[in-house]
């Protein structure tokens, strides 16, 4: 049989389509694809025939986060000596524009990877999340600096505290999601916008991107280093261990505080 690939790389042009490609598994994001994503793709970031990124996920699931089954026994130490999630810097540093088309879920890691692209067309089906909260962690891939930077404290702090969905308008309208799209013309539009994009000249597209940022990262790479670094500290915890475990088991976890 062959063997699946964690991520499907194809070229339409100066286009790069990248698929997430562990739909079983609701697209989590395990070692596998964050390797993947760094590895399979910097050369082509760094190919001056590649103008656009499109990433996207299945119809159900763009990502339901990082994979909690492999992360659910690590302990502090081995969090924070891996410095887990770092690889997922080298996907966000790309300089090549990229565009997150969103069906079906992006929670946790899957919104905070949406969150990494330059923007983000969802299909009126998408829902976001940082649902972390259940598990007895915070979000540990950029989202409580992402998401604060883009839709402000009070959004932030209400997805974040609660671990509540929100749907594609909810999205739209506090500014995470550029464009909502009926999921049937979702990839037809985005195709479309990366085309435009990608038509452009690099040096250009390159330079708005960065000064878009610019407005954006002031302090970022502190903040991201600090969530991460609290995102170890949380396996430390017993409510760790219960909220994974029960997610796992598939039954209610029973956080005691410790
Ligand atoms: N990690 C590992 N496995 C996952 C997963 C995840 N994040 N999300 C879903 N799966 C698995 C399920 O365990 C299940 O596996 P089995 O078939 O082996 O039982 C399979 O995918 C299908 O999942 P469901 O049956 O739950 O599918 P659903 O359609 O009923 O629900 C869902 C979909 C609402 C997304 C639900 O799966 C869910 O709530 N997932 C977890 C979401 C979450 O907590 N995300 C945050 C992860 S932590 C994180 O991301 C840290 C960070 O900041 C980077």
């Amino acid at each position: 049989a062959a063997v699946e690939q964690p991520i499907i790389i194809e070229r339409q042009g100066r286009v790069v389509i990248v698929t997430l490609n562990r739909p079983a598994a609701r697209n989590a994001l395990n070692a596998e694809v964050m390797l993947a994503m760094g590895n399979a793709l910097a050369p082509l970031d760094r190919d001056p025939g590649v103008g656009c990124f499109v990433i996207r996920g299945s119809e159900k699931a763009f990502a339901a986060g990082a994979d909690i089954k492999e992360m659910a026994e690590k302990s502090f130490a081995e969090m924070y000596n891996d410095d887990f999630f770092a690889a997922w810097d080298r996907f966000a540093d790309f300089r090549t524009p990229k565009i997150a088309a969103v069906s079906g879920y992006a929670l946790g890691g899957g919104c905070e990877l949406a969150m990494m692209c330059d923007m983000i067309f969802a299909a009126d089906t998408a829902m976001f999340g940082q649902p972390e909260i259940k598990l007895g962690v915070i979000p540990g891939m950029g989202g409580s600096q992402r998401l604060t930077k883009l839709v402000g404290k009070a959004k932030a702090m209400d997805l974040i505290l609660t671990g509540r969905m929100m749907d594609a308008a909810e999205a739209e309208r506090c500014g995470l999601v550029a464009r909502v799209i009926p999921a049937d013309k979702l990839m037809e539009e985005t195709l479309k916008a990366a085309e435009t994009i990608a038509g452009y000249g690099k040096a250009a597209t390159t330079a708005a991107r960065e000064a878009v940022d610019r407005a954006l990262e002031g302090g970022l790479r502190e903040g991201i280093l600090f969530e991460r670094r609290l995102f170890h500290a949380l396996f430390a915890t017993a409510d760790q261990k219960e909220g994974m475990a029960a997610f796992v088991e598939k039954r209610a976890p029973q956080f005691r505080g410790e």
